[in-house]
């Protein structure tokens, strides 16, 4: 892993949010002063929320400088629930950031997860994803950012260790079930990660600190971890990790 990304540790959970916010700042400018829109897949849980109060935020640096009507918002994964579940990723980005934002409806693009048909709705997703990004069958879109999190079993996204999911190199989308959660899910594959033009991780908390140990552990085998098997072609891998979860990391 530590070949291919760069690691910045952050004090806490509000430095990462401030990192995240500059680097999504830089990354959405360079997008659209080279192809006229910035295509950025939003990640889901909890960590990401204080980047998208901070980037709507209208009394921090970040809500005047991004061009957000040259942005597009899909989602990295999604939960089996209506929009309007708390546990809905849609929901907690709407709340913290697309409420506050002047982005067009047409611009954000919702994983229609709570369909009954999971499956079909994630083949419809990757029919949306080709559709804004203008790429044909052929050609694996190229996200401008997919922002990612991980969870304490080394999962992203919605790929978790174990899962079929992880092997899908012929579809952008799936909808895996989850047995460890006994639920449901819609993701990307890793296909889309690895196409992207920069992935950032957002890990936050003591309670990831012995996995992103694992995760950094140059002895460890490569793609032990979902995480892991993120791996940019040719963009760039991004961790940032505030103090806590960086804990056990050897000193760098
Ligand atoms: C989800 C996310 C998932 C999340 C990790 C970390 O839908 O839950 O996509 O992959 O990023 O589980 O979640 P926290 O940020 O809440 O620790």
């Amino acid at each position: 892993m530590r070949d291919r990304a760069r690691l910045l540790v952050l004090d806490d959970v509000d430095a990462l949010a401030r990192e995240a916010a500059s680097e999504f700042r830089r990354l959405a400018a360079s997008a659209v002063a080279s192809r006229g829109r910035f295509a950025v897949a939003l990640a889901g849980g909890s960590t990401p929320r204080r980047l998208y109060a901070l980037l709507s935020d209208p009394s921090a640096p970040f809500q005047e400088e991004v061009p957000w009507n040259d942005v597009h918002f899909f989602w990295s994964d999604e939960r089996c629930v209506p929009p309007d579940d708390p546990r809905s990723n849609y929901r907690m980005a709407r709340e913290e950031m697309l409420d506050r934002v002047p982005v067009a409806p047409e611009n954000v693009h919702r994983i229609e997860a709570d369909r009954p048909d999971a499956a079909g709705a994630a083949a419809d997703y990757e029919r949306e994803l080709r559709r804004v990004l203008a790429v044909p069958e052929s050609e694996i879109p190229r996200l401008d950012l997919a922002l990612l999190g991980m969870g304490a079993d080394g999962h992203t996204a919605s790929l978790f260790p174990g899962s079929e999911a992880l092997e899908i190199r012929d579809r952008l989308v799936a909808a895996p079930w989850v047995e460890t959660l006994r639920a449901r899910r819609v993701t990307l594959t890793l296909p889309i990660f690895d196409r992207a033009a920069a992935v950032v991780f957002l890990v936050a908390g003591t309670d990831k600190a012995q996995t992103l140990r694992a995760v950094w552990d140059p002895s460890a085998p490569p793609g032990a971890f979902p995480c892991q098997r993120v791996r940019p072609i040719d963009g760039e891998l991004i961790w940032l990790v505030d103090r806590p979860a960086a804990s056990l990391l050897e000193p760098r």
